[in-house]
């Protein structure tokens, strides 16, 4: 066991776009090899030191499942590094880092990368049941009249496509009628979801003007020529209004919904990671540790009540297991799926219902500082691709609160399944 705390010595991700534009010839590996090439070789890291590397991914690439694996072995690094590939949903890059964090504390490891990509340009294309079995079938097949055999039961209704659905399974909502259903069970109003959207543009639009998030990322040449180099998030507006924000119409429920293309976050491509190492070993090879691993904590409810309050559980474990409350934070990062979402959750952190029924406690959990929240902007903003948005908020917040020379942060995601994560930095 090291006596030390985990540090994140640095962290770097791709620039973010939508899906289906400037990286839709890319694959999910080959964004995440472009940001962990450049964390290499920014943080000069002796490759050799690294001994461990986890990365998630939701939607998995069919052709190389353990994503890690193949980042190690496509960037040059020593292969005797072994690597796994995780998926919490929307938290997968939280969980990298958990995992990576949860070696250096027992002692297994000193060193390890943790991040994750996702690529919904490149999702895996499956045929139908029928269509898939007849495949199967004409593969055994010993003769050609076997092999046209093996097709006959297919249907003209069989040969249809299908893609993932950004669907919880347990219930079939999307995720999208999954935050409407939240702003409509917790009251909060389309205007309330456009304020939370508009300030993730102007705090994102602000924090790439001024440097800092450009800072963290790394051009990404894309094919055929590798001329062009993607080096800005193509999502962000600059002149996002409320004005702008209300005049679009509602997409999961049309006639009563709240929830538009506005407030949620656009599918999108795009991959980061992070340098972890216990601190002794980040000071024996000169580092200065942006901040330091203090505590996390996940959690589930049940997807078939309001399927994204599991920050609402995590945020109160991990400040509890940290020994600290929501007033000593300089800082706080929460994933925004959906702005319905996120004003659902302080919600609950600041109701004292919540804290009773969900909780146990006598007493709401505190109050979110707005001034403190997402002040470099967030999914809304920036995109969300699902496997590698843990990473994104981590580096940020790690960078912040070191720019700020501040003692805590918190972040929080909200993921598929119900589920929550939440970890507080210190420095
Ligand atoms: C909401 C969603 C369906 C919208 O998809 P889409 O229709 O392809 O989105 P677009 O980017 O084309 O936006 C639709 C329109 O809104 C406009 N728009 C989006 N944000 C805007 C903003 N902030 N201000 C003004 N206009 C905006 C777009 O310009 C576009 O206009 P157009 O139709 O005139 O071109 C999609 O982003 C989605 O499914 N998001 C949720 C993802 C999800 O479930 N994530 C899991 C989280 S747990």
């Amino acid at each position: 066991m090291t006596n030390g705390r985990v540090a994140i010595v640095a962290g770097c991700r791709t620039p973010f776009a939508k899906s289906g534009t400037v990286y839709r010839d890319l694959t999910a590996l080959d964004l995440a090899k472009a940001c962990v090439r450049e964390l290499v070789e920014r943080t000069e890291v002796d490759p050799g030191a690294i001994d461990y590397a986890v990365m998630g991914q939701v939607i998995p690439s069919v052709k190389a499942p353990n994503l890690a694996r193949e980042v190690v072995l496509g960037t040059g690094l020593p292969k005797g590094i072994p690597a796994h590939t995780v998926n919490r949903a929307c938290a997968s890059a939280s969980e990298a880092i958990a995992e990576v964090a949860s070696a250096i504390m027992a002692g297994h490891i000193e060193a390890g990368i943790a991040g994750g990509a996702e690529s919904l340009s490149d999702v895996p294309i499956l045929h139908s049941r029928k269509m898939a079995q007849a495949f199967v079938e004409a593969s055994r097949a010993r003769s050609p009249f076997a092999r046209l055999k093996a097709f006959s039961k297919v249907r003209l209704r069989d040969l249809a496509p299908e893609a993932p659905a950004i669907a919880e399974p347990s219930t079939g909502l999307t995720m999208g009628e999954s935050a409407e259903k939240m702003a409509k069970e917790n009251g909060i109003t389309r205007e309330e979801q456009d304020r939370i959207a508009f300030l993730s543009h102007m705090n994102a639009a602000a924090a790439t003007a001024d440097g800092r998030l450009t800072a963290e990322m790394c051009a990404v040449l894309v094919p055929p020529r590798y001329e062009v180099s993607v080096t800005t998030d193509n999502l962000l507006r600059k002149d996002a209004s409320m004005e702008a924000l209300a005049a679009l119409p509602a997409v999961f429920d049309r006639k009563y919904g709240t929830v538009t293309a506005g407030n949620a976050s656009p599918l999108t491509d795009g991959a980061a990671a992070v340098l972890l190492m216990s601190e002794e070993k980040a000071k024996s090879e000169g580092y200065e540790p942006l901040a330091y691993i203090r505590s996390w904590a996940v959690a589930a409810v049940d997807p078939g009540g309001q399927l994204l309050m599991g920050p609402g559980i995590a945020i109160p474990m991990a400040l509890d297991r940290a020994r600290i409350g929501l007033a000593d934070l300089d800082l706080i990062d929460m994933h925004e799926a959906f702005a319905a979402q996120v004003a659902s959750n302080i919600q609950a952190l600041e109701s004292e219902t919540w804290a009773r029924e969900k909780l146990g406690r006598s007493k709401p959990v505190g109050t979110v500082d707005r001034d403190r929240l997402n002040v470099c902007g967030g999914s809304i903003a920036l995109g969300h691709p699902f496997g590698a948005t843990g990473a994104r908020i981590t580096t940020t917040l790690a960078n912040e609160l070191k720019r700020r020379n501040g003692a805590f942060g918190l972040l929080s995601v909200c993921a598929q399944g119900g589920m929550g994560f939440a970890m507080v930095l210190e420095r």
